[in-house]
């Protein structure tokens, strides 16, 4: 498969034109902004948790993360269709999911999957989950931070959307419990290459490319379809030191 130009330019400018920039590459914007001025999604399903603008949802997801009985706490970035979580919270009852898709229509329909399921042990939330993260996982909280198939983002323009960057994977280290992993899975062999390079840039993690690409985990939509069509796919692991 030819790859187009996959573009990485290092952060640049001082810390407070950087924090603007990071503010500004959130999906929505800025979460103070956006609760100071926005309104609530219209959700159709009750099982969709709005942690933006609804205070009893965030306070689920705040007591879902920061939990006492021991789960381990798993956090999936972009279950679009919902077919990892479905499979994975049916096969690991032990576990603790929870899910971020900041589209609406992705996030019904991956309430509806897992309710046919059974799947109780999984919350899911309409949101970016990197300002809500921020915001209730601070600290170690996390067992395992799951990126499967991100949007690759092509054009220089768009660079500031990509979900991996240093301020990504320096956040991740502070919501991963030690021993926690930041696992993410692509197709673009450049992005596999960009999160290796952040991970050890970082420095806080024993970073990894597995011989596994699907790293024994049920797999996605995504990656079902990179397989049918013969096409390769990576899986990068940063162990939280
Ligand atoms: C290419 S799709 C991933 C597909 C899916 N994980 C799979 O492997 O089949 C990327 C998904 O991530 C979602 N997404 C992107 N950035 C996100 C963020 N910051 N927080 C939550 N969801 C995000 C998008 O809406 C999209 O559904």
């Amino acid at each position: 498969m030819a790859f187009k130009a996959f573009h990485v330019v290092p952060p640049d400018g001082a810390p407070a034109e950087q924090a603007r920039q990071r503010r500004r590459s959130l999906i929505g914007g800025d979460l103070q902004a956006r609760r100071a001025n926005g309104s609530p999604s219209e959700l159709a399903d009750p099982d969709v948790l709005d942690p933006v603008f609804r205070p009893s949802d965030f306070e689920v997801v705040r007591q879902w993360c920061q939990r006492d009985d021991g789960k381990p706490v798993v956090v999936e970035i972009g279950f679009q269709l919902g077919e990892f979580a479905a499979a994975f919270c049916v096969a690991q009852p032990e576990v603790a999911y929870l899910g971020f898709e900041v589209r609406k229509h992705f996030c019904e329909e991956t309430a509806k999957l897992l309710r046919s399921k059974g799947a109780e042990n999984a919350r899911i939330c309409l949101a970016d989950a990197r300002p809500i993260l921020a915001e209730v996982a601070a600290g170690g909280r996390l067992q395992e931070i799951l990126v499967f198939f991100p949007d690759p983002w092509w054009k220089p323009r768009h660079i500031k959307k990509r979900l991996f960057s240093e301020h990504f994977v320096a956040d991740a280290h502070d919501w991963l419990r030690p021993g926690g992993r930041l696992l993410l899975k692509t197709d673009v062999e450049p992005y596999a290459a960009l999160g290796e390079a952040v991970l050890r840039a970082h420095g806080g993690f024993a970073v990894e490319r597995l011989a596994d690409p699907h790293a024994g985990l049920p797999w996605t939509l995504r990656e079902r379809r990179c397989d049918l069509h013969g096409y390769p796919t990576w899986a990068v692991s940063g162990i939280r030191q």
